[in-house]
């Protein structure tokens, strides 16, 4: 039929329009149009299949449009409001209602199934039971992902003692009554189908609640990389190539930044899935042994700042929670009006998502070329006379390099202590993300700047003004 040939063709334009953004959103410069490509992809690919007729089965707009209307304009507010520091959570939230939707696309074909409606092969079972299961933990372990990070729910409240050990169980039990589904066929009956739901809602929840809060961005990488392999499934299930297509995407994405984020922290998958990292606490004391953290006033900074040749802000989480991107950029240019050479070191793990410091400066409209790379910015930094570390901490921890007991030791980090002079603005000495002190504190090259990162930048900027 010629609208067949109109579909596949809208599938085909749809699919290039996917791969193409992705391949945009690498550049934080071609991110936007990345992002705007995908989308009108994926409006194509709705609007093909909804005019797509269906055999056995009525097209229902009512409640297609119904769901659009609520979903899009839900979405729509949500990505509105939703705050650069709380993005990891919104992410989470999307990804756990994909797995929902495989999950409801698989238990309507086994309600179905189970009476008698339709006939599945054993091979259309299996895939069936795959999407169920990945789908349904990606939902469960996404929304406790979500909870994790937005801090109501704690990790001491969701792990039990021996949590490997019930996390094992339950994955056999799992892969156990998937077996005997697939055996038993259409005899098993659908309350059997049932308890695999209710077992693989457990099991996602399970396997998430060990996992230490401030990994949550590498698990809700890893749980995206699952729900594009359970969308991948139900395209199987459907004969629908682009959703085959888009969850391959999803999945290989998700799969491969997950590698990524592990690499960039120097640990394994397994490290990060068995959990309790950053929990070991560390001393938030000034003083280390006989070492005490000296401290600088906000005209201390400034002038050294001011009558630098070159400065390099190292901007870290605590610029996310402060928001003080915007007044930093404010300072920056105080100071290269001055003469000063201002340049920014980006750590590709600071802060808690990839492209966190990018997104942040850009939004500050900082020119993309003051941005450095790690091994530039450690070129760079034997040469520059003040590093202004901005809520920075774990990705400037020297501990990295020469201590091998440390958990983050073999993680590359910017090498800020080669600099003239360092100036550390945080709050407290409390510790960062990997739970340990950074003796970089201690450094006799090092100030430490106490106070809310805008508010101190907001000082500064004052002082640079007055001078
Ligand atoms: P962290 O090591 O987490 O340190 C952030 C520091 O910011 C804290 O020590 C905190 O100290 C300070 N801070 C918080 N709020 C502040 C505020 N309002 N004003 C000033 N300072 C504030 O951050 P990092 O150096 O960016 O390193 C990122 C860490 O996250 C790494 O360990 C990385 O492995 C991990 N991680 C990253 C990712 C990705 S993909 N980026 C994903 C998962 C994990 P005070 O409380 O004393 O202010």
């Amino acid at each position: 039929m010629l609208i067949d040939t109109y579909i596949n063709l809208s599938y085909l334009v749809g699919a290039v329009a996917f791969v193409w953004g992705l391949r945009l959103l690498s550049s934080p410069d071609t991110a936007r149009k990345g992002n705007i490509l995908a989308g009108i992809g994926m409006g194509i690919a709705i609007v093909a299949t909804l005019v797509a007729p269906l055999t056995g089965a009525d097209n229902n707009y009512l409640w297609i449009f119904g769901g659009f209307v609520i979903g899009g304009f839900a979405g729509w507010i949500a990505a509105k409001k939703i705050q650069m520091t709380a993005m990891p959570q919104m992410v989470s939230v999307f990804n756990g209602l994909g797995g929902a939707c495989a999950t409801v696309l698989a238990m309507a074909e086994l309600i179905k199934y189970y009476d008698g409606m339709m006939q599945m092969s054993l091979g259309q079972l299996s895939i069936v039971l795959v999407t169920l299961l990945i789908g349904a933990v990606s939902f469960t372990g996404s929304m406790l992902a979500f909870g994790k990070l937005d801090g109501f729910i704690k990790d001491k409240h969701v792990i039990l003692p021996g949590h490997t050990i019930v996390n094992l169980v339950l994955l056999i039990a799992v892969l156990v009554l998937a077996v005997i589904l697939i055996v038993q066929g259409q005899t098993a009956g659908i309350v059997m189908a049932v308890i695999f739901l209710v077992l693989a809602l457990i099991y996602g929840f399970s396997f998430v609640a060990p996992i230490g809060g401030a990994d949550m961005p590498v698990v809700i990488s890893l749980l995206n990389s699952f729900t594009g392999l359970s969308a991948a499934a139900a395209g199987l299930i459907y004969g629908n190539q682009i959703m085959l297509v888009g969850g391959i995407l999803v999945g290989a994405a998700g799969t491969i930044l997950t590698v990524l984020m592990c690499e960039a922290m120097n640990r394994s998958l397994m490290n990060v899935i068995i959990g309790g990292f950053g929990s070991a606490g560390a001393s938030s004391s000034a003083t280390d042994g006989d070492q005490v953290a000296k401290v600088a006033t906000i005209t201390d900074a400034s002038i050294q700042m001011f009558y630098a040749n070159s400065v390099m802000f190292v901007p870290g989480y605590g610029l996310a929670v402060a928001q003080a991107q915007k007044v930093l950029k404010e300072l920056d240019d105080l100071l290269e009006n001055n003469g000063v050479d201002v340049k920014y070191a980006i750590h590709p793990v600071a802060g808690r998502m990839p492209g966190h410091m990018n997104v942040l400066l850009a939004e500050a409209d900082v020119p993309y070329p003051k941005l450095l790379d790690l091994d530039d910015a450690n070129a760079a930094l034997k040469d520059t006379d003040t590093v202004v570390i901005v809520g920075a901490n774990d990705v400037v921890n020297p501990a990295a390099l020469d201590d091998p007991g440390s958990p983050i030791y073999g993680m590359p980090v910017l090498e800020v202590w080669n600099a003239k002079n360092v100036i550390v603005l945080k709050r407290s000495m409390s510790p960062g993300y990997a739970g340990i002190q950074n003796p970089l504190f201690f450094h006799d090259k090092n100030r430490m700047l106490f106070g809310d990162a805008k508010d101190s930048i907001q000082q500064l900027v004052q002082e640079v003004k007055d001078m």
